[in-house]
């Protein structure tokens, strides 16, 4: 996108994608995980129902599929068991801001034995309105969606991700949705980009506690989608290019391997995986996509 400026590293990788590709896509590589437990929220419809799909699709032993809205989930589950019908589904109506409601999930997901991967990907976006003009609530709603709702995700399931590295010998992954935006001030996105900003360093920190005891975390931005929450928002129809499958098999490519040289960083799924690899090295010694000043 020409007329975005550099910082937001739209161009990190000289090829870019706008759909699931030859090496994100488990119907056409080896991206098995068969006995991982995999979480992922608002996973009804959108995005997230496409991360299921493609972990459907890559053959895990359990998704665990949440979001508010149970006949979504119903659907979803439908999708997940016609691609495989090996994975074990289960649906969470769940309100991620509901300190209750995922306390008592903690059991539920304690059930299967183990978690590997989480993925907290529910999100809202209030309308895009200057701040003097917007709703309180609307506005307070977008920050505990994306902040408090995965703060009670991760202070909730992190033991079980450390329990699982431990036993399993291995290493557990956090993804958080965050966005492109979360490098931008676009009029009137305030409550969404800062937001989605605040849960890259909230990223960053779950590594500072826990990635010494085996558990991964990125945020991703998952790129550009037509979806329930973007299809009214004049200000980026032109954005929404890229399939939600992109963003799917982004995020069953990164759990595939031990990635912990990504931890705390962001990524975006428009970028070519194997580029991201090859620069493996100028990536961690030059600290880069982390949130920084320049000074
Ligand atoms: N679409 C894009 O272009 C784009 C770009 C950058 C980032 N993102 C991020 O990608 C993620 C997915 O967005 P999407 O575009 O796929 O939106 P979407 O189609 O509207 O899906 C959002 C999902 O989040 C769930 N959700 C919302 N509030 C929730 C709550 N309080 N508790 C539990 N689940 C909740 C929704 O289900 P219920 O309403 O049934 O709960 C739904 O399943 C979001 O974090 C978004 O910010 C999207």
């Amino acid at each position: 996108m020409a007329h975005l400026p550099a910082h937001v590293g739209f161009n990190f990788t000289k090829t870019l994608h706008h759909d699931i590709n030859a090496s994100t896509d488990p119907t056409k590589r080896d991206l098995s995980q068969p006995s991982k437990v995999v979480l992922i929220t608002g996973a009804g419809r959108g995005i997230g129902r496409s991360i299921a799909l493609r972990y459907a699709d890559c053959g895990v032993a359990c998704i665990i599929i949440c979001a508010r809205t149970s006949s979504q989930l119903d659907e979803v589950e439908e999708a997940i068991k016609s691609i495989n019908a090996n994975v074990n589904v289960r649906k969470l109506a769940l309100d991620v801001t509901d300190e209750k409601q995922v306390k008592l999930a903690i059991d539920k997901v304690k059930e299967e034995g183990r978690l590997d991967v989480l993925v907290n990907n529910a999100g809202v976006s209030a309308p895009w309105i200057p701040l003097v003009d917007s709703k309180v609530d609307e506005y307070w709603k977008t920050w505990e969606v994306h902040l408090k709702g995965t703060y009670l995700m991760l202070r909730a399931f992190t033991p079980l991700l450390i329990d699982t590295a431990k036993n399993e010998k291995t290493q557990a992954n956090i993804v958080n949705l965050t966005s492109i935006g979360a490098h931008l001030t676009a009029f009137g996105a305030s409550a969404y980009q800062t937001s989605k900003f605040a849960l890259l360093r909230l990223t960053e920190f779950v590594c500072t506690e826990y990635e010494n005891e085996g558990v991964n975390c990125v945020a991703i931005h998952p790129g550009g989608v037509l979806t329930e929450m973007s299809k009214n928002n004049k200000a980026i129809q032109a954005m929404l290019v890229d399939t939600p499958d992109l963003c799917g098999g982004f995020i069953v490519w990164y759990t595939k391997s031990q990635r912990s040289w990504l931890n705390g960083r962001y990524l975006s799924a428009n970028w070519d995986v194997d580029e991201l690899e090859a620069r493996k090295d100028e990536i961690v010694n030059e600290g880069k996509l982390k949130m920084r000043m320049i000074v």
